[in-house]
């Protein structure tokens, strides 16, 4: 077991109707003017953005609106929104939306309270020595930004994708009402199922220090997202499965369930963002694609790991066979799984058609994003990563 900081300082209102407390929640944290920043217009069509902004002008918080963060949200919204800030002395960031909308507005948050060009955070040229508060009322269930202290940016230029972490960005307060998750299409739905189950999991698959406490808690966060993103495939209105998986989403990226290991293996996130910056497809369903392909590369490295989630998340029996027969049908259950909720288990499904000269281009990418090597159930070099992308084909 490894020595762990834990530390989460978002304070959770969760619940139906919790958006109404949006202002004394700002107050509460200092906000005295507000840059409400969102996405690319759910908030609007749904009607959320129009009772946000009218509970704040009732409670005489002034604020102005910045929407347009894409998934896999641009760099150049990013300044934008920074000018913004600093033009009218924004104080407090209110992030309506999901990861996108959240993460965007902690580099706007970033790049308002620090010198300098912002993506040289992201680049991992400097560090960061301040972030805005910032506040989210969150509408789809996925990421976990709303508690975490990461942010993922995408530089037009080169389409390089890069995440970034520190505890300034997290969030002050996170608004969690199950309810403004059902306009979700079904596909975005299973893709925040996949991303959360996969947060867990990249903590899971480690080679090193775990603690039975968190692997409890990683199993039952497994088991349950995964019942209950079955239920929401077939009855998407259903509230208690939102609201089971919109929690799960949370926990399963604050921390939680990484307590004692060696930090995750997190290779199976580094492929997919060389993914979503070249091909701009959804984060969840890029994970998907890729995870049944890094998953037998590496499972022998990590194989009384693989055969304890296939027994105590997937449900096969200990004596299905040898430990190796057992954790290659804990793999071959969760890509059933994924393609019960409709998501890809490959490149093709998932809609890229990617030649040699792309796959290599994200494996060189990707091992450049990670200093040349990565990984804890396997290390990934370079040549590993190209495989995994030719195997996910
Ligand atoms: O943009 P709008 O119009 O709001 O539409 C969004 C978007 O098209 C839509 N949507 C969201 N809530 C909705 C809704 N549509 C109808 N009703 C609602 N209630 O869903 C689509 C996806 O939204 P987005 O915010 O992009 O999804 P997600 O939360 O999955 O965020 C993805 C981004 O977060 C990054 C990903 O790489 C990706 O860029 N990640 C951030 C992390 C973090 N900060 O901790 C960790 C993750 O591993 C991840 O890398
Ligand atoms: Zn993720």
């Amino acid at each position: 077991m490894f020595d762990f900081n834990y530390f989460t300082p978002t304070k959770v209102v969760f619940g139906k109707n919790t958006e109404n407390k949006v202002a004394d929640l700002i107050k509460e944290f200092g906000g005295k003017k507000v840059l409400i920043h969102y996405g690319g217009g759910s908030v609007v069509r749904s009607g959320l953005l129009q009772r946000v902004t009218d509970i704040l002008d009732k409670a005489g918080i002034k604020h102005i609106e910045l929407g347009g963060a894409v998934p896999n949200p641009h760099l150049g919204l990013v300044y934008e929104g920074i000018e913004l800030c600093k033009k009218e002395n924004i104080d407090f960031l209110l992030a309506v939306g999901g990861g996108s909308a959240i993460d965007s507005a902690k580099a706007i948050g970033y790049g308002v309270t620090n010198d300098g060009d912002v993506w040289d955070f992201y680049d991992y040229k400097r560090k960061a020595n301040a972030c805005l508060p910032l506040g989210v009322i969150l509408t789809i269930a996925a990421t976990g930004s709303e508690m975490s202290d990461s942010s993922v940016i995408t530089k037009e230029e080169g389409l390089v994708k890069r995440g970034y972490s520190s505890d300034f960005c997290r969030p002050r307060f996170a608004i969690m009402n199950p309810e403004l998750t059902m306009t979700l299409p079904d596909y975005q739905t299973a893709c925040g199922c996949t991303d959360i189950m996969m947060h867990t999991m990249e903590r899971y698959f480690t080679s090193g220090g775990n603690m039975e406490i968190t692997d409890s808690l990683a199993e039952g966060l497994l088991r349950t997202v995964k019942e209950n993103a079955l239920i929401l495939a077939s009855d998407p209105k259903n509230y208690n499965a939102r609201a089971e998986v919109m929690w799960a989403g949370s926990l399963a990226h604050n921390g939680l369930t990484g307590c004692g290991n060696d930090g995750g293996d997190w290779m199976t996130h580094k492929l997919e963002h060389e993914l979503g910056g070249l091909y701009d497809v959804a984060h969840g369903a890029g994970l998907a694609a890729l995870w049944g392909s890094w998953a037998r590369y590496v499972y022998k490295n990590c194989l009384p790991r693989f055969k304890k989630y296939a027994i105590n998340v997937m449900g096969v029996s200990p004596d299905a066979g040898s430990d190796e027969k057992i954790a290659l049908k804990g793999i071959e259950a969760t890509e059933n799984f994924y393609r019960e909720i409709k998501m890809p288990t490959n490149l093709r499904e998932l809609g890229v058609n990617a030649t040699d000269e792309d796959l290599k281009l994200m494996a060189h990418k990707c091992a450049v994003g990670v200093n040349g090597g990565k990984g804890s159930a396997r290390f990934l070099k370079e040549e590993d990563m190209l495989e995994i992308y030719k195997m996910s084909r």
